[in-house]
């Protein structure tokens, strides 16, 4: 008998991370490019942190929203951020010490100031401080569709608001190495549980079973949050892109799809692998998993600068996934497999795990991306997805996620050692 345990608890001493793996100068840096571009535009930046009532319908902590935090670090409810070509505010909400309560001391204007910010002021010095600043300037920018700007748009009155993700979108999707460092942390853990979750999978077992081990493993790494709701499909279920009631008893015969990952220094991973359930996959199965696996490894041969997600244009990847889909194998009535991979084929990966980035953007070096795709034949029971991380390169893509393998008698051996 195999000491299940020990495995288990070996997967899981993956070490945790610095609570903040970006240091304050890297935080002060990403202000400065976007008030370059300030300057240039003479506009001022305001952004609005998330509140603590929007977030606390008390089935998730508060977090704060990923622009906000990726130009401030700042971890804290009700703040508010004015960027101009020349300075930098943080506005915090006073004491309230019928919510610090409920969920702690908060800092406060007034206290010594920690916050890598130049000037932090109280909340209810905002609109004065606003105005002056806009004295000086010709534009505002904000987040229209992100943040709740219908104050701020009170304040403007006709005065047009403009969005502010091409400031600072084209900022988040170029990853610094302590970026890269934190999403390959969430990457490793992630696999973890991937790992475990392998071990663990068996017929008999609810979909919900293999989901708690997995985000077992992740949340004992200290990681806080899924990335998004973990997808664990058995069967018919596989079928199901975003499938989420994780609430099926699985059986031997079956796939297994697991697209879950974790969320650990608020930077996302995204992995998917599908396994067979009771060690060996039909031969049915086989051949629609070496397709999609074929048509994964020649788009992530062809990643590199310029090229493209998007299905519908020049130097698209998605269209050699999709190429090689559509020729390769076919459907129970003899069709072509390409009207089977019904999805995008791959997104940036950052603070969301669907971060900022559009799919017919060419890619450049430094970019985080998924490879992602898959074949879903409801009338056969059988969805495959195999879902990879890969960092743009000058001349190609490094694999985040290499060490969980992907090759169907790589996973089948994998699998074989539980039996042992
Ligand atoms: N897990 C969501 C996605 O793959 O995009
Ligand atoms: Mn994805
Ligand atoms: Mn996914």
């Amino acid at each position: 008998m195999f000491p299940r345990i020990w495995a288990v608890l070996a997967l899981l001493s993956v070490p945790a991370f610095a609570a903040d793996p970006i240091q304050p100068d890297e935080y002060r840096q990403r202000r400065a490019n976007v008030r370059e571009k300030l300057a240039k535009e003479k506009a001022v930046l305001v952004l609005y942190g998330a509140s603590e009532d929007e977030r606390g319908d008390l089935r998730s902590r508060f977090f704060q929203e990923a622009n906000f935090y990726y130009l401030t670090g700042w971890t804290e409810p009700g703040a508010r951020l004015l960027l101009t070509a020349t300075d930098e505010f943080l506005f915090l909400p006073p004491r309230n010490e019928v919510k610090e309560r409920y969920t702690g001391r908060k800092f406060v204007p007034g206290d010594p100031n920690t916050t890598g910010l130049a000037n932090v002021l109280n909340l209810n010095r905002f609109e004065v401080t606003f105005f002056q600043q806009l004295d000086k300037s010709e534009k505002i920018f904000a987040l229209l569709n992100i943040n709740k700007n219908s104050p701020l748009k009170r304040l403007t009155g006709q005065r047009p608001i403009e969005s502010a993700a091409s400031l600072i979108f084209p900022l988040r999707q170029i990853k610094s190495p302590a970026e890269i460092a934190a999403i390959q942390h969430s990457a490793d853990v992630s696999i973890a549980a991937h790992k475990a979750a392998w071990l663990r999978a068996a017929s008999g077992l609810f979909e919900y079973q293999v989901s708690a081990t997995m985000t077992n493993v992740y949340f004992e790494a200290g990681c806080e949050r899924s990335s998004y709701p973990p997808i664990v499909g058995s069967g018919p279920n596989s079928t199901i892109l975003h499938y989420n009631r994780n609430d099926r008893r699985m059986d031997a015969g079956e796939v297994l799809l697991m697209d879950v990952a974790g969320e650990c220094s608020m930077y996302a991973a995204d992995i998917t692998r599908t396994i067979p359930i009771n060690g060996k996959f039909s031969t049915r199965q086989r051949e629609i998993y070496d397709i999609v696996l074929g048509a994964q490894r020649a788009a992530i041969a062809a990643v590199k600068p310029g090229m493209r997600l998007a299905k519908e244009t020049e130097n698209s990847l998605h269209k050699i996934a999709f190429d090689y889909i559509n020729s390769h194998g076919k459907s129970l009535k003899g069709e072509p497999l390409g009207k089977y991979f019904t999805h995008g084929l791959g997104h940036h990966v950052g603070l969301d795990v669907h971060d900022p980035g559009a799919p017919v953007q060419p890619l450049e070096a430094g970019n985080v991306i998924t490879i992602e795709p898959g074949i879903y034949i409801p009338e056969e029971g059988i969805g495959v997805r195999i879902e990879d991380m890969l960092l743009v390169t000058e001349t190609g893509a490094k694999l985040l996620t290499a060490a969980l393998p992907s090759d169907a008698s790589a996973v089948e051996n994998y699998l074989h050692e539980r039996k042992r």
